[in-house]
């Protein structure tokens, strides 16, 4: 079992590799995750999950008056199905308290839409061509939070 914290500058390689195996043509370039990592503005938030000294996952998103925008989650190929996606949803949840949470996700992507759906995010729109290489439609996800 792995830790998750804060992302720091150090993990930005091992980040970049499962961002690279996740993404191949439309992956974040080494800057973005420099900024995300850099931010302390509190606005933004980005987190790791460590396993055995390496990145085995990361989780991105940004929190405004309530609303989380979550950007991005990825975990390295050999440990998926481990419920790392769901540590760290959940952790950028507990930290970030928010009313509600919105995210895209491609259409073809059925694990991804399988995880938020099985966090209580739910399916209310479609974003017509929002995604190149390939082209693709977005699905827009949603979730509200009790007190
Ligand atoms: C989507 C992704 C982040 C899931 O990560 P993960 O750590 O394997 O997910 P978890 O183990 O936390 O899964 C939690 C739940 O999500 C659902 N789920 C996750 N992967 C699934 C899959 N391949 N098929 C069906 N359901 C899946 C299941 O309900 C699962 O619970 P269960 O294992 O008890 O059945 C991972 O597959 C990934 O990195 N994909 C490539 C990057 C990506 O597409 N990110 C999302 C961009 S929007």
């Amino acid at each position: 079992m792995g830790i998750i914290r804060k992302m720091t500058a150090e993990d930005i390689d091992g980040v970049l590799k499962i961002e690279r195996a996740c993404f191949t043509a439309e992956a974040w370039p080494r800057g973005d995750f420099e900024a995300l990592a850099g931010e302390e503005s509190g606005v933004i938030a980005s987190l790791v999950y460590i396993v055995d000294g390496k990145v085995g996952g990361y989780i991105s998103g940004s929190c405004i008056c309530g609303e989380l925008e979550i950007y991005s989650v990825a975990v390295d190929p050999s440990l998926r199905r481990k419920g790392v996606a769901r540590a760290l949803i959940g952790e950028l949840e507990r930290l970030e308290k928010p009313a509600t949470a919105f995210l895209e996700v491609r259409e073809s992507n059925s694990a991804a839409r399988s995880l938020y759906t099985s966090l209580g995010f739910w399916e209310f729109g479609r974003r017509a061509g929002y995604y190149s290489r390939p082209d693709e439609d977005a699905i827009t996800m949603k979730k509200e939070y009790k007190d």
